[in-house]
Formats: C-alpha cells, sequence, structure tokens
C-alpha cells in the first residue's frame, strides 16, 4: 500500500483539520486538482461537436475516464453514464421504470425514497442494522417493477447482502438498484459478480473526484429512454421524429460536466495505486477503532452498529448533536456532520432526533480517531 503519510499529502487541508466528514463528502486530492488546470491550460475544449484538435483531446481524455470507471467496476464502457450526482441517476431510474410497485427500504436515503413517492411502496424494515433478504422476497408481488436498496445506509454504515438480494431478484426478473454513494470506492464493487440492473454512486464521496459528478450504472441501457433530450444524443433530426445515438451518449445530453470527469479520472489513478481492498482494510480498522474509543466514554450512545462501515455515528447525552458537531469544530478543528441526514425514516426508525456522524476516508488516522475521541470526553465533561 502507497505510504499514508504520501496519501495525505495530496490533501493539504489535513494540516489544518481532522475531517471526518467524508460522507457527505470527501476532499480533493492535489492531483484531481492539477487534472482540472491542465484541462483548462492545455487542451479545455467542447466534448464531441467540433472537429479540431482541442475538442477531440477533450472527447478523448473524457471517454478515457469513462473506460477507467467502467473497468474499476468491472464494467463495460456503455454501461456507464455519467450523472451529476446519486440523486439524479436515481431520478433517471424511476424515469426508466414508471410503473408498478417498488420495495425499498426505511435505510434509505431521502435521494433513493423521494423519487418513488408517487408510487405504491413496501418499506422493509432491517433487522437490527441489517436488511434480511428473506424479508424481501417475502413482499415480491406480481406488479413489482423495482427493489431499490442501499449498499449503504449514511448514518449507519452496516454493507447490506445486495448479491444475494439480486440474486432472488432476477430469479423473478425483478431489476434491482443498488445506491452506493456511500460504498464506491471504500469497498470492492465488482459489478460482474452483482448482478444489479442499476447502480447509482456519487463521484465526490469515496471515489474523491470534486462535486457534480456522479454514476449512474445500467446493465441493459438500451433498453431505456433518456430522460433528458437535446444536444449530443441524437443521429439525425428532421421536422417530426429523431433518432438517438447509442448509449452511453444518448444519455448525456447537453455539455457535460468535462472538468468534474477529467478529475474522476485523476481521482480514480490514486484508488488504483492503493488498491481498493486496502482502503477497505483501513476503513474497518479505523471504524473499529473509533467504535471501541467511544464505547468506554461516558454519557455516550452510539448509534450505528460495531458492524458498520467507515460511520461512526453517536450522541452525547443530554446535548443536541449540532451542539456537539459545531464544539468540535469550534474547538477541536473536527469535521463532523449533525442531524437527520437526509435520511429521515431511517432516524424514525431508530427513535432518534438526530445524532453525529464521524465518517471516514483512505486518508484519515488512528491518531485522529483518538483526537475524536478525547475531544468528545472533553466535551461530555463540559470542557
Ligand atoms: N448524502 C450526504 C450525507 O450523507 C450529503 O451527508
Amino acid at each position: 500500500m502507497v505510504n499514508l503519510k504520501d496519501i495525505r499529502r495530496e490533501f493539504p487541508l489535513l494540516e489544518r483539520f481532522i475531517y471526518l466528514d467524508n460522507a457527505a463528502t470527501t476532499l480533493t486530492p492535489l492531483r484531481a486538482i492539477r487534472a482540472i488546470e491542465d484541462l483548462f491550460i492545455n487542451f479545455s475544449s467542447n466534448y464531441g461537436r467540433s472537429a479540431h484538435k482541442l475538442s477531440r483531446e477533450t472527447t478523448e481524455r473524457y471517454e478515457e475516464v469513462r473506460d477507467r470507471v467502467a473497468s474499476f467496476f468491472n464494467a463495460s464502457p456503455e454501461q456507464i453514464i455519467f450523472v451529476r450526482n446519486t440523486t439524479e441517476a436515481v431520478n433517471l431510474v424511476a424515469h426508466f421504470i414508471p410503473h408498478g410497485h417498488i420495495i425499498t427500504t426505511v435505510l434509505e436515503h431521502n435521494s433513493n425514497l423521494l423519487p418513488f413517492y408517487s408510487r405504491e411502496r413496501t418499506l422493509i424494515r432491517p433487522r437490527g442494522f441489517e436488511l434480511n433478504p428473506e424479508d424481501i422476497e417475502k413482499e415480491i408481488r406480481e406488479d413489482t417493477s423495482l427493489i431499490s436498496i442501499t449498499h449503504a445506509s449514511n448514518v449507519f454504515g452496516n454493507l447490506q447482502p445486495i448479491e444475494k438480494i439480486c440474486e432472488i431478484a432476477s430469479s423473478y426478473g425483478i431489476p434491482v438498484l443498488v445506491d452506493a454513494a456511500q460504498t464506491a470506492g471504500h469497498v470492492e464493487i465488482n459489478l460482474k459478480k452483482i448482478k444489479c440492473d442499476f447502480m447509482a454512486i456519487s463521484a465526490h464521496k469515496g471515489l474523491l473526484a470534486p462535486q457534480g459528478v456522479g454514476i449512474l450504472f445500467v446493465r441493459n441501457p438500451e433498453e431505456y429512454p433518456p430522460l433528458f433530450l437535446g444536444g449530443g444524443v441524437v443521429e439525425e433530426v428532421k421536422e417530426d421524429s429523431f433518432t438517438l445515438v447509442d448509449p452511453p451518449q444518448r444519455f448525456e445530453a447537453g455539455t457535460p460536466n468535462i472538468p468534474g470527469v477529467i478529475a474522476l479520472g485523476a481521482s480514480l489513478s490514486l484508488l488504483e495505486e492503493i488498491g481498493v481492498r486496502n482502503i477497505e482494510r483501513h476503513l474497518r480498522e479505523l471504524t473499529k477503532r473509533c467504535f471501541n474509543r467511544l464505547s468506554e466514554i461516558e454519557n455516550m450512545s452510539i448509534c450505528s452498529s460495531e458492524r458498520s462501515h467507515s460511520i461512526v455515528s453517536f450522541n452525547i447525552e443530554g446535548l443536541h448533536s449540532h451542539d456537539v458537531s459545531i464544539l468540535l469544530d469550534e474547538f477541536h478543528s473536527i469535521c463532523t456532520r449533525s442531524g437527520k441526514h437526509c435520511a429521515h425514516l431511517a432516524m424514525k426508525h431508530f427513535k432518534l432526533e438526530g445524532c453525529v456522524r464521524a465518517s471516514f476516508a483512505l486518508y484519515n488516522t488512528l491518531d485522529e480517531i483518538e483526537k475524536l475521541a478525547e475531544a468528545i470526553e472533553s466535551i461530555s465533561k463540559g470542557g
């Protein structure tokens, strides 16, 4: 594995902050920032539009990133659609599958719930923190058109048994959408093994890219109609009809987020150098240490489970989660997120008004976990 010190040098903000808000967004490595600079200084132009050299180079580099993303997840380039974020990816899937009954869960982020509110839904509850595939199978009906589940809740972090759920769903011919916002880049995702039909990903979390780029994996993209129509998606336009280009370009109408995609390519190179398995192991160690260390503190209520991956959520008795988060920031330069985390149903299920969330990325250290624990100890004693 690349040395942790070398990795941290890629993220200058780590010199000033203990950054534990990675489930909201990770920091961007210098190589991604430099890739954007290189784009604008050396070849910036529009994608796929013009015949000149600069446009050809921009298009080539953009497509190289698509290839890189595809190989990172063991998918094919035509299955990779660039979108803005996970939310847009889920909304696209709601457009692809406009009818029928949806099976989803109370663990979902609002982004994976609200696009389906006009539909008949069954909400599965976890047993403890994990979903049981049998509970999902029992709810399958004749008219079930989609199973939509999180790979890991953004508040509780447990990895869900998505492979098994996809296996069951495919035996009934029902497509599965996996929300991998919190897991892409944090655990190995092999789309030849996970047989989901759709996977929604935000590139600005575990993939370390800037905000504004997301990925929707679609196993059979030729089966679905695009939501957005306009420049770049048509081959021929007549007065009363048009023909679309092939996927994935037919889903990317208008000028795309070229700098974001180019930066994503650079961020992926860092993940490839380190190896996702090493990242996964490192995150497991950080999470375990944090869970154990916080468990020793009095007046502490840990809301997530020991088996969570890269997230520990907690409350200090008698204090509002926002106050704890503000104190951590003001007096200890520790960044966390507090409140309901856009996961209102999950909070209700676990009878929580809110909680503080510490979430980790590859560049965090055991020493930072210790500093978090010391800061919380001090806050819990009124310090
Ligand atoms: N969905 C992001 C989070 O969990 C923003 O914080």
